[in-house]
């Protein structure tokens, strides 16, 4: 029996040694500890043996065990490293292979208008301001020659916040919150979000515009028109023509619209300009007399004009884009193509 425990003991050994991989192991450890296993099977045979021998044996037995199962866990630690270091090897860095680059934003195409925008006027001396997109009524309307009453309000649909509080809606409000801030000479110009109850593809609940404001004595019409012929020509090229058409606004007198030549056909007419040559991209005129006694300026001292675009329809004209809601939804297949 002792000689067999040997034997038994030096054959698990050597299988165990040889092993490659844990699944082996697992069949070694199986065949010789295993329920059915050849060690468990000699445990069981000591029953038979006559009870003088019986302990030494069962000693023998269990050691032979133990020995086993301690060659099982070493090789077993053996063999496990050495799985790590295979998988580690496989995974090596290839120092070789290009970066991961992180996706590169940039400019908002509104924001890059805007930017061109306040270059070309700031260039002939205007200074930027900005004021509150939320703002109080006397300043969005009453101070701009615009009473409660007045028939004008109803062309805007204005969003209000509580009663007498209102999303702007237009950056004519800061005109005189600049001139109740500074003396005159004021030349400034305003960019800024707008707000009407208004949505369709050319009307969006939020939009962008600059306004312009220049106050200083002797200040005519005909500066009014230089300056914003220079600024067509410096934003839309040389080619562009520019008419004024008589117009209404209650903060200004007298009033212009100011159409360009259309930017997609030239002027022969096509479905952009709804065949009629000319496209319309701002109001202006002369800063009302009430508007500057408003801001407690000298009426018979000053005078002054005014202007206010949409700076998201230019953007649509610049990059001709059909829709300004594409300008907001922020879909980065819309917006990488700029
Ligand atoms: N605030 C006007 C609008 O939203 C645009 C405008 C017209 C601004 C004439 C002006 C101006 O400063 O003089 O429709």
């Amino acid at each position: 029996m002792k000689a067999r425990l040997e034997e038994l003991r030096n054959a698990a050994l050597e299988t165990i040694a040889a092993t490659e991989t844990l699944q082996a192991l697992e069949e070694a450890r199986v065949c010789f500890l295993g329920r059915k296993g050849r060690v468990t099977g000699i445990l069981r045979g000591l029953a038979n043996v006559p009870p003088g021998e019986r302990k030494a044996l069962g000693q023998a037995a269990n050691e032979t065990k133990q020995a086993i199962a301690e060659a099982i866990d070493t090789r077993k630690a053996t063999l496990e490293s050495a799985a790590e270091e295979r998988r580690a090897d496989g995974e090596a860095l290839d120092l070789s292979l290009p970066g991961r680059r992180p996706p590169r934003g940039h400019v908002h195409p509104v924001n890059s208008v805007t930017d061109e925008l306040l270059d070309i006027f700031q260039a002939l001396g205007f200074k930027v301001a900005t004021g509150p997109d939320v703002e109080t009524e006397y300043y969005n309307f009453d101070s701009l020659n615009t009473p409660k009453d007045h028939p004008a309000r109803d062309s805007h649909d204005t969003f209000f916040v509580e009663p007498g509080i209102v999303l702007r809606t237009q950056t004519s409000p800061v005109q005189m919150r600049v001139m109740e801030a500074t003396d005159p000479p004021v030349a400034v110009v305003v960019p800024g979000r707008t707000y009407r109850v208004d949505n369709d593809a050319s009307h969006s609940p939020m939009f962008h515009q600059l306004e312009g404001l220049l106050v200083d004595e002797k200040v005519t019409f005909a500066d009014l028109k230089g300056t914003l012929m220079h600024f067509v020509h410096a934003f839309f090229g040389q080619d562009a023509q520019v008419r004024f058409r008589p117009h209404f606004f209650p903060f200004t007198e007298p009033s212009a619209e100011m159409d360009i030549s259309c930017t997609v056909c030239g002027g022969q007419g096509c479905r952009v300009c709804k065949h009629s040559g000319w496209l319309e991209v701002l109001g202006c005129g002369m800063v009302h007399p009430n508007v500057l006694a408003a801001a407690h300026y000298d009426t018979e001292k000053y005078t002054g004009f005014a202007f206010g675009m949409g700076i998201d329809r230019l953007t649509m004209l610049k990059h001709a884009i059909p829709s300004i809601g594409l300008l907001f939804e922020n879909d980065l297949r819309f917006l990488e193509q700029f």
